[in-house]
C-alpha cells in the first residue's frame, strides 16, 4: 500500500514545540532510558526529519557514537545539517527513502531507530527487512509511533465539529497490529513499551496551532475532509468553535499522547 505523505518542516517543528511546551512528560528521557545508547555504537536513525533523535543520541553519548540520520525530505535534511554545523556535531545526515533498499552493507549498525516515521512505509516487510539486514547480530531496532488510543480528545473534538469520518491514520491504525507483528516475524525478540504525555492547553490558540500543524494540506493525510483553502479554513473554524465550548466547560483542554515503542533484537 503506497502512502502519500509529506512532512513540511514548519508543521513538524510546531508539533515538537507544542509537545515540549504543554506536555507533562519528556519523551526524550523515556527514549534514552529505554535505549541507553553507548559511546562507540553505530546508530542509524531512519526518517530522522530535522534530526531530533539523532541529536538526542549525540548528546547522550557526548558525541562518541557514530550516528547516521536518513530521510527523504531534503528540506528537513537541510535543517538537520544546519543544526549539525551550528553544534559542531559529526552526524552524517543523508538521503534515505525507506521504501527502497538502504544504502548500507549487511551487519553495519548496533542500533536502528525510527521515531514517528517508518510506519509510513508502503511495504512493512520489505522496510523492516532492510532494518534487520543492516543491523549487526544482536543489534536492536527501536520504532516509536502512536498507539490507537493516542490523542482521543483531538479526534473527539474533530468528530463533534464535523460529523465526518476521520481518515485512518497510517501510524495509529497499524502500530500495534501490522507493524508490531511484522517486526515480531522478522526479529528474534520483540517488546512493546508505552509512553504517555498529557498536553494541557490553558487556552484554545495552542490547540488550534496543533490542529493546523496536523491537518495541513501539504501533509496529505487529512485531505478527504476539505477541498482547497476555503474549506480548510471553514473546517478549522468549526473545530475552534467546539474547542472553545470544551474549554469553557472544563477550564482547560487536555490531550494525551499515547506512544508505543517497539524494541526488537536481531
Ligand atoms: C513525523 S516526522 C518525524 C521526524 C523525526 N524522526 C522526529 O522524531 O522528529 C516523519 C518523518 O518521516 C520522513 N519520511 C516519510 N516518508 C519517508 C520515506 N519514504 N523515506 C524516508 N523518510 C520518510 C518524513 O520526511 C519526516 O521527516
Amino acid at each position: 500500500m503506497k502512502i502519500d505523505y509529506q512532512e513540511p518542516s514548519k508543521d513538524l517543528l510546531m508539533r515538537i514545540d507544542i509537545h515540549e511546551k504543554y506536555g507533562s512528560a519528556n519523551i526524550d528521557v523515556w527514549t534514552n532510558d529505554l535505549l541507553k545508547p553507548q559511546a562507540g555504537m553505530s546508530i542509524l536513525d531512519v526518517g530522522c526529519g530535522a534530526g531530533k533523535l539523532s541529536f538526542l543520541f549525540d548528546d547522550y553519548t557526548k558525541g562518541q557514537a557514530k550516528i547516521t540520520g536518513g530521510d527523504f525530505s531534503n528540506e528537513l535534511l537541510d535543517k538537520a545539517r544546519a543544526k549539525n554545523k551550528e553544534r559542531g556535531s559529526k552526524i552524517d545526515f543523508q538521503f534515505l527513502d525507506f521504501n527502497e533498499k538502504f544504502n548500507f552493507e549487511d551487519n553495519t549498525f548496533d542500533l536502528c531507530t525510527s521515531a514517528f516515521a517508518i510506519y509510513y512505509a508502503s511495504d512493512l516487510k520489505f522496510t523492516f527487512g532492510e532494518a534487520h539486514r543492516v543491523l549487526k547480530p544482536g543489534g536492536r531496532l527501536f520504532v516509536s509511533g502512536p498507539l490507537p488510543e493516542n490523542k482521543q480528545m483531538f479526534y473527539d473534538i474533530i468528530k463533534e465539529a464535523t460529523n465526518a469520518t476521520i481518515p485512518p491514520m497510517p501510524g495509529s491504525s497499524r502500530f500495534k497490529g501490522d507493524i508490531f507483528n511484522t517486526i515480531d516475524g522478522i526479529f528474534a525478540k520483540t517488546e512493546l513499551h508505552k509512553f504517555e504525555n498529557h498536553l494541557t492547553f490553558p487556552e484554545v490558540k495552542p490547540f488550534i496551532d496543533y490542529v493546523r500543524a496536523s491537518l495541513g494540506e501539504d501533509r496529505r493525510l487529512w485531505t478527504s475532509m476539505f477541498n482547497g483553502p476555503k474549506e480548510y479554513e471553514a473546517l478549522i473554524g468549526k473545530i475552534e468553535a467546539v474547542a472553545t465550548r470544551w474549554l469553557e466547560r472544563d477550564g482547560k483542554l487536555v490531550m494525551t499522547k499515547v506512544v508505543g515503542g517497539i524494541l526488537a533484537t536481531k
